[in-house]
Parts: structure tokens; C-alpha cells; sequence
């Protein structure tokens, strides 16, 4: 994980880092840090563990440069502490470097060329600058042969986006990217580099992208791109339209609960982008044609991904009869299942940077098999090497727990099985009203976020203490007590788990103790009273319980009541109390709702 900033040629070169930081502080919180040099002979490096907050607080006015780089981190190789921040440096204090990745390699190459040399920290990245220091002091290399030398030795199994600086060389970047992303942004009279776009939004809107095993050497007044055997790269710079003040948290306390509140305009956006004036949804006739040929649907993803990808099966196999199954990507790139003869992959991902998925991506690519991304970022990695992309159009996300990705990845999913299912002439798509049932859906979620006092109460009554919950359901409300169950756990640290109700008896029930939450989930009509015998189960043996349930099939006592939608499309709302009761339950807890302990936003290790 960890996010990396760099920019040269610029004196607000310490503002822009840190304001660049704060914008990929999604990716790791545990330090952060930063190296400037004002080209003049003077250079600063300042780090501190924790947030950015805290290196902001540490940054004296003396602190300038006309060029640096910056790190915040989500600690691989060594404690989260100050020793262990980035940048990191040779001992001799010429080099500095960041970096985002695992070097795989990295205890053999310190043992096969820097014996003797004195480690200040416990980080892969310290033996990959001392390495560079070592090949230009000791073997007289220029920097970025030395650089070249060092990128060449590190074993193809690592991960590395790298900004490197050189105090002889103050002006320069130099950069290099393998599986981790990175991208340079062009300013005006100045460069920089980046983990993704939104880290250089208030710079610039002029990207170009590095390709992996590519070393760029960045300069106020030009980026040149060359292979690890020197040939030069032409590249053409693309722009990015994109707002940044939508990564703004307004008024809200939280960026989680802001983004809960902004699904009901995600839907309403989602309309607007993929439905015509006759009510058809708009997907590219090449994409139905590769979905059409395909035998078997793959759907790939991580986390609250995954589960989404849970809803979405189902909604290819009955809107277009078309077999899915759906794989955790880390599990998927290491056992691979049997496939069909014609697979289509269809990978979720709401930043388009997650490792594990990624690896399964160039897998496919070795194939040949075509593939889609859905995904929040255009031209995030996953968005630019599979052979077709679709937007969540959700804005960004920024809380640690995805909530209103989960949801517009449904809906997507869902537009995509319509337009598969008539391009296929199912009935059951043609069927379909959508568009009508997505309008009834912003509606009902705006009607969810409205009653959140009610949902707060409940939470703090029944969430508040317990050290354990379990959220249960059948089918479709299964796929979501998974979804529920990792919202809680991820802010609130309540250990919860998504159980199929059925299941529960045959061995889990053996944890339910008195005054254990089990929250159930009913909206399916053909399952909704064998949920409610199981979650009497639960109670009789000394549960505090509480029902999430579609109107029509609500009882007096029921806790929360959900508009009535298609059966297939009830997640798109069950999730949002689950979303409130995770976010009220950490308030209540006094935690750091959108920086969860242990966590970061995007995940680029694996
Ligand atoms: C949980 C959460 C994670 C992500 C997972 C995959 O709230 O956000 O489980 O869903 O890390 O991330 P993406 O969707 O960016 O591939």
C-alpha cells in the first residue's frame, strides 16, 4: 500500500506535497514524511509516525524546497515508528527515496552486497537506496545506472513505484514503477508524480502513464521514458476530468457518512449515464458481443468487491442465463479453478488498484481472454488493461469502508445483466423495468438515511457492547449479511460475522450467549419465514435481536423497514441501515470512523 507524492521545479514544493499526501492518506496512515530540497544547497527531511496531522504540526517555516518527495505509510516491512517512515536514505545522506510495494528480494540482496553497511531502519526500501548510494560511490556509476542496476536485481515477484532523489542531482526524479501504481502529472513549469490522479487534482489535470519496468526521469521542464535496455518511450499525456472538491467533506463529521448519504444521487447519476431517452441502458454493442460469446462469467474481486460480485452472479445467471461464479482475487490468482472453454472476466474494484485483482488481470491478459473493469477511477490499472472498462460515476470514495461503491457496483451490474439479457433475448430482462426500479431505489435509500436517528438508537442499544454479532440471512440477504457484518467489524472492531441463517445450527449457534446481537436480513419472499424460525433460534437461547426487513413482508415488532423493490435489487437498499449501524456504532465508540486501525483504502500488496 503506502501512497507516494513528488514534485520539482516548484517553491510551494512542500505544500504541494503535503497537500497531495492528504489526499493519499486513504492508502496508510501509520507515517508519513518528507524530503525537500531548495536546490541551493539546503535540504530538510521531516517524519513522524501516525497521520499527516502530525508531520504537518512537525514542519518548521525554514522547511522549503524547489523539489522533494513524500510518503505516507501502511507499514509491510517493519513496525509502524518514526525510524521506519519514508523517505529513507543512504548513509551518507546523498540519497533519498519512497516507495510504495514489498521488495521480495530484499534480505538477499543485503546479504549479497551490502554486508557491513549499518541499517537505520527495518524496511525493504532502506536496502534498495543503500544499493543505489553503493553502486555510484563503489562501483562509480552515473545514478541511474546505478538505479538501473538496482531495478534489474530486484526479483520480478516484487511490487515497487519508486521517486528517488539524488542531492547532486536536486532537480530530478528519479522513477520507476512494477505492479504498484504511479502515474507524472504535467503542470505548468513544473512536474510531478503521484500514486494516482486525485494526489496531483489541485495541480494539474494532464496525466501520462508508466508502464511497469519503465525508468522516467522527471524534470521541471521535461519527463523522459525509457525501458530497462534504454530504449525511449514516446508517450502521449491524457487529461482527467475530475472535481476536487467532490473529495471534499463538506459539513459532515465524516467522509463514511457523507458518502452514505450521497447513494441516492449515485443512482440517480447512474441513469443519467447508462439509460437512453427510451429506457434501454446504454453498454457498447462490442462488450455485449465478447459478454455473449463467453460460456461462463468470472466475476474477480477483494472485500466489499467480492461481495457485490455475490449480488451481481446472481443477476447474470437469471436475467441471462449465462453460468457465474464469483472468486476472492487472492484465492483466484493462486487456485485456479477448472475454467470453461470461453471464460469472460469481470473484475469489480472500486479504486482499480488492488493488488490481489490486479494479479489475476495479467493472468487473464496472458490469455488472451477478454475482460471488464468496474471500477470508481478511470485509468486506474484494472481500467487500463482490461479490454473494457465501466464507471461507477460514485465520485470519490474516501472513508476506508466502501459504502457507496458497494452500491453503485451493484447497480452496474445490474444495468450490465439487462443489457446482456436483451442483447441475449431473455424475457427476464426484457422484463426488467430497471431505470423505473432505480428511481424507486434513490427513493427508498434517501427515506433509510432520513430515519438515521432511529438507526443510531439501535445501535447504541444493541451494538455498543457486545464484543460479538452476527448479521444472518438467506440467498440474496446472505450475500449482504457478509457485506453488513464486514462494515461493522472494519470500524466499529466488533467481531461480527455473515452467516447463512440455515447454517447457523449446525455449529455457530454455539456462540450465541446472552444479549448476542443477530441482526437477520428478510426480503425474499420464498425465505423470509425459514430466517425468521432461525433468528427465534438465536433468541431463545438469549439473543438480543433485530430484523432489517422489506415492507411487505414486515411484522409489528420488526425493527427497520425497507421500501418494497425487485427481489433481485433488495441489497441495493438492505445494506444502507447495516452502513449506518456500522458507522454509529464506531461514533459511539469514539473511533476514527473513516481511518480504521490497520487498514488503508487501497490495497497494492498482496
Ligand atoms: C471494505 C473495503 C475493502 C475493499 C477491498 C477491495 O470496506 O473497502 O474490502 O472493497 O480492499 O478494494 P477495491 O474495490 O478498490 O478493489
Amino acid at each position: 500500500m503506502c501512497g507516494i507524492v513528488g514534485v520539482t521545479g516548484n517553491d510551494r514544493s512542500v505544500s504541494i506535497l503535503i497537500d497531495g499526501l492528504k489526499r493519499l492518506e486513504y492508502r496508510g496512515y501509520d507515517s508519513a514524511g518528507i524530503y525537500v530540497n531548495d536546490e541551493k544547497g539546503h535540504d530538510y527531511l521531516v517524519k513522524r509516525s501516525g497521520r499527516i496531522s502530525n508531520l504537518e504540526a512537525a514542519l518548521t517555516p525554514e522547511v522549503k524546497g524547489l523539489a522533494g518527495i513524500g510518503h505516507t505509510r501502511w507499514a509491510t516491512h517493519g513496525v509502524p515508528s518514526e525510524t521506519n517512515a519514508h523517505p529513507h536514505y543512504s548513509n551518507d545522506e546523498r540519497f533519498y527515496l519512497v516507495h510504495n510495494g514489498v521488495i521480495e528480494n530484499y534480505q538477499q540482496l543485503k546479504e549479497e552486497y551490502l554486508k557491513g553497511v549499518e541499517f537505520k531502519s527495518q524496511t525493504d526500501t532502506e536496502v534498495i537506496v543503500q544499493l543505489v548510494d553503493k553502486f555510484v560511490v563503489d562501483y562509480k556509476m552515473d545514478t541511474k545506472d546505478a538505479l538501473l542496476k538496482v531495478l534489474r536485481l530486484i526479483s520480478p515477484d516484487s511490487s515497487y513505484a519508486f521517486a528517488l532523489m539524488d542531492r547532486e542531482q536536486p532537480d530530478t526524479l528519479f522513477v520507476a514503477k512494477n505492479k504498484s501504481p504511479l502515474l507524472v502529472g504535467l503542470c505548468q513549469g513544473y512536474n510531478m508524480v503521484g500514486s494516482d490522479a486525485m494526489s496531483m487534482i489541485d495541480e494539474t489535470n494532464e496525466f501520462m502513464e508508466i508502464n511497469d519496468h519503465e525508468l522516467v526521469i522527471v524534470k521541471p521542464d521535461n519527463v523522459t521514458i525509457e525501458e530497462f535496455d534504454g530504449t525511449e518511450k514516446k508517450r502521449d499525456s491524457f487529461k482527467v476530468d475530475m472535481d476536487p472538491s467532490a473529495a471534499d467533506k463538506g459539513t459532515y463529521p465524516f467522509y463514511m457518512l457523507k458518502e452514505i448519504d450521497e447513494q441516492p444521487a449515485v443512482m440517480r447519476k447512474l441513469v443519467q449515464e447508462y439509460f437512453d431517452s427510451d429506457d434501454q441502458p446504454q453498454i457498447s454493442e462490442k462488450l455485449l458481443q465478447a459478454m455473449a460469446e463467453s460460456d461462463h462469467i468470472y466475476i474477480i474481486g477483494a472485500g466489499t468487491s467480492y461481495h457485490a460480485g455475490l449480488i451481481g452472479a446472481r443477476m447474470f445467471e437469471k436475467l441471462c442465463g449465462v453460468p457465474t461464479t464469483v472468486h476472492i482475487s487472492s484465492e483466484f490468482a493462486y487456485e485456479q479453478p477448472l475454467l470453461s472453454q470461453k471464460p469472460f472476466f469481470l473484475f469489480l474494484s472500486q479504486s482499480g488498484e488492488t493488488a490481489d485483482s490486479r494479479e489475476v488481470l495479467v493472468h487473464v491478459n496472458e490469455h488472451n481472454w477478454p475482460s471488464l473493469t468496474i471500477t470508481n477511477v478511470d485509468k486506474s490499472t484494472l481500467s487500463r488493461e482490461a479490454t473494457f472498462t465501466l464507471l461507477l460515476y460514485a465520485g470519490p470514495e474516501i472513508a476506508v469502508a466502501s459504502t457507496k461503491a458497494y452500491t453503485a457496483q451493484i447497480a452496474v451490474e445490474a444495468i450490465l445483466a439487462k443489457a446482456l439479457g436483451e442483447y441475449l433475448s431473455r424475457d427476464a430482462a426484457q422484463n426488467f423495468d430497471l431505470k423505473h426500479q432505480l428511481g424507486t431505489i434513490a427513493n427508498g435509500m434517501q427515506s433509510i438515511t432520513d430515519s438515521k436517528e432511529d438507526i443510531e438508537a439501535l445501535a447504541s442499544r444493541y451494538l455498543s457492547k457486545p464484543r460479538n454479532a452476527f448479521y444472518i440471512g438467506r440467498g440474496i440477504d446472505w450475500s449482504v449479511s457478509l457485506e453488513a457484518a464486514l462494515k461493522l467489524k472494519e470500524i466499529s472492531y466488533v467481531q461480527a460475522e455473515g452467516f447463512a441463517s440455515g447454517e447457523l445450527k449446525h455449529g455457530t449457534i454455539a456462540l450465541i450467549e446472552n444479549q448476542t446481537p443477530v441482526i437477520a436480513i428478510i426480503t425474499q419472499d420464498r425465505t423470509a419465514g425459514l430466517t425468521r424460525s432461525n433468528l427465534e433460534e438465536t433468541q431463545s437461547r438469549g439473543a438480543a435481536v433485530l430484523t432489517i426487513v422489506s415492507r411487505h413482508l414486515a411484522h409489528e415488532d420488526d425493527n427497520i423497514i425497507i421500501p418494497d423493490v425487485d427481489e433481485l435489487l433488495t441489497p441495493l437498499l438492505s445494506v444502507v441501515p447495516a452502513q449506518l449501524l456500522a458507522y454509529y456504532t464506531s461514533l459511539g465508540k469514539g473511533l476514527d470512523v473513516d481511518k480504521p486501525r490497520n487498514l488503508a483504502k487501497s490495497v497494492t500488496v498482496q
